[in-house]
């Protein structure tokens, strides 16, 4: 059985003083996170001082991205050695705000998560297909060649996949647990193609409009082992419910 992942994607969202007026209500809403793998995604500003917080809990820092040099003449760039520094065990690579914001690729992907892996850093892969390229019967195809061009040379473990179909991220628009888990059937099955019985221990996230209200019935299904939350991430007292619907799972 594979242990539940609940991860908080804050965007570009809170300053410091927030994230630790957060991270104190938060921990007190769950007191002990033993049985679910708790991460959150702080903007950089916000991760050397959250670090200190989380520090003594079991929950993980992450960064909601990363370049793919270790350092340089790259202005305004983050490195993963900057990041493990700062107190981060993982990094979310691939997010569509990134690739439709800032004309990511697959290749750029792929860099990126060699760079995290080198340098120790868990990996949160997102991958997923718009509206038109569902609409179009295109969803499988989108998926197949986002995995192969993104863990191209690349070893699976250390690496989570997250699927955040664009037209449910920020829409308010999830997609129904059949839909989500019909995907991770076939990420899985993909993954077991290419690096056999790791597939079975790697974890599947869904992310697009998680709720509360909603958690529930996406981690009923077989697939579906943790969700990446955007909007509802915000509010301890909302993050906190996705994490004990996840402990429930159990
Ligand atoms: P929302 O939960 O706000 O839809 O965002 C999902 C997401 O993009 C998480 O990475």
């Amino acid at each position: 059985m594979r242990k539940p992942l609940v991860a908080a994607n804050w965007k570009m969202n809170k300053a410091i003083k927030e994230t630790l007026d957060f991270i104190h209500s938060f921990l007190q809403l769950v007191e002990d996170s033993g049985d679910v793998d708790i991460v959150i995604a702080p903007p950089f500003t916000s991760l050397a001082d959250a670090f200190r917080l989380l520090r003594a809990t079991n929950i993980k820092l992450s960064a909601q991205d990363v370049f793919y040099e270790d350092k340089g003449a790259f202005t305004g760039e983050i490195s993963p050695v900057m990041l493990t520094d700062a107190g981060c065990s993982f990094v979310i690579i691939g997010h569509s705000e990134r690739r439709q914001y800032f004309l990511e690729t697959d290749e750029i992907v792929n860099r990126k998560i060699d760079a995290a892996r080198r340098n120790g850093l868990e990996v949160i892969l997102c991958i997923g297909e718009s509206l038109m390229e569902r609409e179009d019967n295109k969803t499988f195809e989108v998926l197949d060649r986002q995995l192969r061009d993104s863990l191209k040379d690349t070893a699976i473990d250390g690496i989570t996949i997250a699927y955040e179909p664009i037209w449910a991220i920020g829409t308010g628009k999830t997609a129904t647990p059949e839909q989500a888990n019909e995907a991770h059937t076939f990420i899985r099955g993909w993954v077991k193609r290419k690096y056999e019985e790791s597939a079975d221990k790697m974890r599947i996230l869904y992310g697009g409009s998680v709720t509360p209200d909603n958690i529930e019935s996406l981690l009923a299904e077989p697939d579906i082992d943790g969700a990446l939350v955007g909007g509802a991430s915000l509010k301890p007292e909302d993050f906190a419910k996705i994490v004990k619907s996840a402990k429930r799972r159990i």
